[in-house]
């Protein structure tokens, strides 16, 4: 599938995920290969036309992670048109809006789901951004804000015409935030009133959930969210479900050295010098004032591997055991040796 000349082969990608896919987690993901697009974390349109370090940092990525989608959030078309710009000029293949988003301090400055309630807005936040740069443009919502108002195939199509590349769906209301199914039918809907590539979005969690979405129905590909935090494998194993062949089962060992090699990389992180970033780490600790001292650094790449975890277990079992006790680390040679001893000192019956 081609998302304007960019060509995304298998039509499976990383859907965004807010405090979820930095750019460790998603080249890590695409290491493990099947994976034909990233989108990062949500961005903030303001935090970019201001020049905000800690903005900046979740817009990072590198080389092997394309192609990648840079997605961003506000409602003010002008300020959305100069922050495609600044995303544009970063190198990134896409750049995608978000009209999904329903936590109350975004959907509130009428940006992520707020802009379903407000369609022609939405379609000239788009409209400014298709003008303003020449990578494509899309758009990623959710069914409608709530059950009375369910417009996600009206959005798509005033989108369309304004100029985006594709659409991703996922089928649930604002309202339900991820209470429910997603609605697989309407997203199939959606895919039957527009030109442009749509992609689904929802409930994925087994890799031949995405094959059988795929060939079930109209959409052009499929992100997935929860589902490659649970097991960032899922990309090859539907690639190999599509082909065909018998996906491999993933070892222990190889669950544990995911791990570690994302804590190798948030400890040593160095991001993308060529756009003139700094360390990532400190600055987020220290929101642009004084580096951070080393404990607050330790701290931070713990968090996020608490975050990873509270999903990553899930799917294993006595996954909360693991869960638990890094909980309570307080270290990262301690978490590192709790990774160690879960998966690899451990019967392989868990
Ligand atoms: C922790 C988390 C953070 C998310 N952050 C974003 C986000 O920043 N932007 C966005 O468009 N969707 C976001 N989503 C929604 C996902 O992209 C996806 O559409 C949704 O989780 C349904 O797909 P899934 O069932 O495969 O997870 C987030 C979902 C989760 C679970």
């Amino acid at each position: 599938m081609k998302i304007g000349t960019i060509d995304l082969s298998p039509p499976f990608a990383l859907a965004p995920m807010a405090g979820m896919t930095d750019t460790a987690f998603r080249r890590l993901v695409k290491r493990r290969g099947g994976c034909g697009l990233v989108v990062t974390e949500m961005v903030s349109s303001e935090g970019l036309v201001r020049g905000i370090d800690r903005t900046l940092e979740y817009a990072e990525f590198t080389e092997e992670e394309r192609p990648v989608s840079i997605q961003i959030f506000g409602g003010d078309p002008e300020k959305m048109a100069a922050a495609a710009q600044i995303v544009e000029g970063m190198g990134a293949d896409i750049v995608d809006v978000n009209m999904g988003c329903p936590v109350p301090k975004i959907a509130k400055h009428n940006a992520g789901c707020s802009l379903m309630r407000e369609p022609a807005h939405a379609a000239d936040v788009v409209r400014a951004m298709a003008r303003a740069v020449r990578i494509p443009v899309t758009v990623k919502m959710r069914a409608g804000w709530d059950a009375d108002a369910i417009n996600a195939p009206e959005l798509a199509r005033r989108v369309e015409d304004a100029g985006a590349a594709a659409v991703a769906v996922h089928g649930r209301t604002a309202a339900q935030s991820y209470s429910g199914v997603s609605d697989w039918d309407l997203i199939a809907h959606v895919a039957a009133q527009v030109g442009i590539p749509v992609f689904g979005s929802g409930d994925c969690i087994e890799a031949s959930q995405i094959v059988e979405r795929m060939n079930g129905g109209p959409v052009s590909g499929v992100l997935v969210g929860r589902g490659a935090l649970r097991n960032p494998w899922i990309f090859e194993q539907a690639t190999d479900l599509a082909a065909g062949r018998q996906p491999r089962t993933i070892t222990h060992e190889e669950r544990a050295r995911f791990l570690l090699e994302y804590i190798d990389l948030l400890v040593s992180e160095r991001v993308n010098e060529a756009h003139g970033f700094r360390h990532l780490a400190p600055t987020i600790e220290s929101a642009g004032a004084a580096p951070a001292p080393a404990r607050g650094r330790e701290r931070w790449v713990i968090n996020k591997l608490r975050a990873l975890n509270a999903w990553y277990t899930k799917g294993i079992d006595n996954g909360s055991h693991l869960r638990v006790s890094i909980n309570s680390a307080e270290s990262i040679p301690q978490v590192r040796a709790l990774i160690e001893d879960f998966f690899l000192t451990r019967s392989p019956a868990h």
